[in-house]
């Protein structure tokens, strides 16, 4: 039986999806002397993880399959085989998903705690001795409450299996995700244990200086999590709505966020306009975030970061609202071209990636649309959309009635894409998209054409010569 040691020889995490995967694949690499087991219910991810060829891993994270080949097998494994890792390791990750809830109590704000409550059923049946379990899901503050009951309500192997209980946010950005890991700018560890507050922050000095290990309470760690996708989010939604005061005015939204951000109390982080934020955690945190204010009384403080969001989905329905205007007030049969369908660049993610809403605004009006992105493929996409070809009306009978023919198709070729395309739409900021030759690619578009860059990817002033018509996020 294991003993409470503070010495973690074996770890296991549940979930390996796009934070467990890189987590534990550092960690790994970190702690050759480790043995990490991530598994997970879904075979294809797990089969995908160990697939030989490291083109075809799950998540795609620039470096992300240097690290692999390095630890894996040596140290680090992928298996669907919950329960015997479960059963083998000193220390559990916890890193499933925690979606918002879709319906009860709660649907459309609070998180789904599902995926947690059924980790933490499984680990109190299968796990042994004594085990430190870490919370590394983004949840609502005080789940760890929950966990704990959940894990002490076998009554009849109390005496067996002891259990902590640590919160360990994790704050990595898709896209630099194995930078950020390597080099946190902290790591946060709530806990009451001291124990095991040890044993956690030893795995992490190995690579992580002693200062930037930040030791809380459970609830200010959880909280925290929550807090900090909140003020990043804030920040993307103040500086997008400025980007409409600027194109109103003549300002432009780029030498604001210069100026503002050179301001040592700004900084100049996250101050770029761009067509709202998307991703896996920002919307969704904050959804949880008011349903907890306004759980505990606060309808005040609710709103506040409510409004967030609100500007964010004002901002991408701005930005569909300004391509039907500058294209004559209708989209019907003309040829749009997005380019990028990841919510932000070098990943192959698209969880409430602007360029959905906006895809779906426009293929509403009419358009047809031919999508491109470098690590999107075609099947993700339909995942999003819905299958190519395929109507995106919202009314099906009016659709049969009109027998309107507005499509979407994939594209892996730019050059192609754009042959007689009414506009451009670049969505995603893929560094490969600030380089396009486009006084050749104008040349191939259907004229009076509109390239829509809302990401600030391109240098407007060497188009206006050429009489491109171009327009630009905030200027
Ligand atoms: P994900 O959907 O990519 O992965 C979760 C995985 O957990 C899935 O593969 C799923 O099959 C698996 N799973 C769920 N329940 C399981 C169970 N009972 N047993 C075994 N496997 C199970 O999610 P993600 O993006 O990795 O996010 C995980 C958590 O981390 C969320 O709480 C999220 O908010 C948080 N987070 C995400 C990011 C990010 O950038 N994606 C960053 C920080 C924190
Ligand atoms: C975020 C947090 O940054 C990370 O700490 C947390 O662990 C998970 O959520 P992520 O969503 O992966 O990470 O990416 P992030 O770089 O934060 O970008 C989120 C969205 O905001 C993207 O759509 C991005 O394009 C957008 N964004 C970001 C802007 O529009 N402007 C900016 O200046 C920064």
């Amino acid at each position: 039986m294991k003993t409470n040691k503070s010495k973690i020889s074996t770890i296991c995490c549940i979930g390996a999806g796009y934070v467990g995967g890189p987590t534990m694949a550092v960690l790994a690499d970190k702690c050759p002397d480790i043995k990490v087991y991530v598994v997970d219910k879904n075979k294809e991810r797990i089969n995908a993880w160990n697939n030989s060829n490291l083109e075809k891993l799950p998540v795609y994270e620039p470096k992300l399959k240097d690290v692999i080949k390095r630890a894996r097998d040596r140290n680090l494994f992928f298996s669907e085989n919950v329960k015997k890792y479960i059963g083998l390791a000193d220390m559990i990750f916890l890193s499933v998903n925690t979606p918002t809830k879709v319906k009860g109590i709660g649907s459309g704000q609070a998180s789904d705690l599902k995926w947690i409550e059924a980790c933490a059923r499984d680990v109190a049946k299968w796990a042994n001795g004594h085990t430190i379990i870490v919370e590394k899901s983004t949840i609502p503050v005080r789940t760890a409450e929950t966990i704990k009951i959940i894990l002490e309500s076998d009554q009849v192997n109390k005496s067996k299996k002891t259990f902590a209980v640590l919160s360990n946010p994790e704050f990595l950005a898709e896209g630099s995700a194995v930078n950020d890991l390597e080099n946190p700018d902290r790591v946060l560890i709530g806990g009451d244990d001291d124990h095991s507050i040890k044993s956690l922050s030893e795995i992490y000095n190995r690579w992580v200086h002693r200062e930037k290990i930040i030791k809380t309470n459970l609830w200010s760690s959880e909280l925290s999590k929550l807090i900090a996708n909140a003020f990043l989010a804030q920040r993307v939604s103040s500086i997008n709505s400025i980007s409409a005061l600027c194109e109103k005015t003549g300002a432009d939204i780029n030498q604001v966020s210069d100026a503002i951000g050179s301001d040592t109390r700004i900084g100049s982080k996250f101050l770029k306009a761009g067509p709202g934020f998307g991703g896996s955690c920002f919307k969704k945190d904050i959804l949880n975030l008011v349903y907890l204010c306004n759980h505990f009384g606060l309808p005040e403080v609710a709103n506040y970061w409510d409004n967030v969001i609100s500007i964010n989905n004002w901002q991408q329905k701005r930005i569909s609202q300004i391509i039907v205007n500058k294209l004559f007030g209708t989209l019907t049969d003309k040829k749009i071209v997005i380019l990028g369908f990841s919510f932000k660049a070098d990943t192959n993610d698209t969880r409430e990636s602007p360029a959905i809403y906006i895809a779906k605004d426009l293929l509403e009006e009419g358009a047809n649309l031919i999508i491109h992105d470098p690590k999107v493929n075609q099947k993700q996409i339909e995942l999003e959309l819905g299958n190519d070809l395929n109507c995106s009306s919202k009314d099906k009978n009016i659709f049969e009635e009109t027998k309107k023919q507005n499509y979407w198709k994939f594209s892996n070729n730019i050059e192609n894409a754009i042959e007689n395309a009414d506009a451009v739409v670049i969505i995603t900021n893929w560094s490969e998209y600030k380089n396009l030759n486009w006084n050749k690619l104008y040349e191939k578009m259907r004229k009076p054409a509109w390239i829509f860059d809302t990401r600030s990817l391109i240098n407007i002033k060497e188009f206006k010569d050429i009489g491109i018509n171009i327009w630009q996020i905030g200027t």
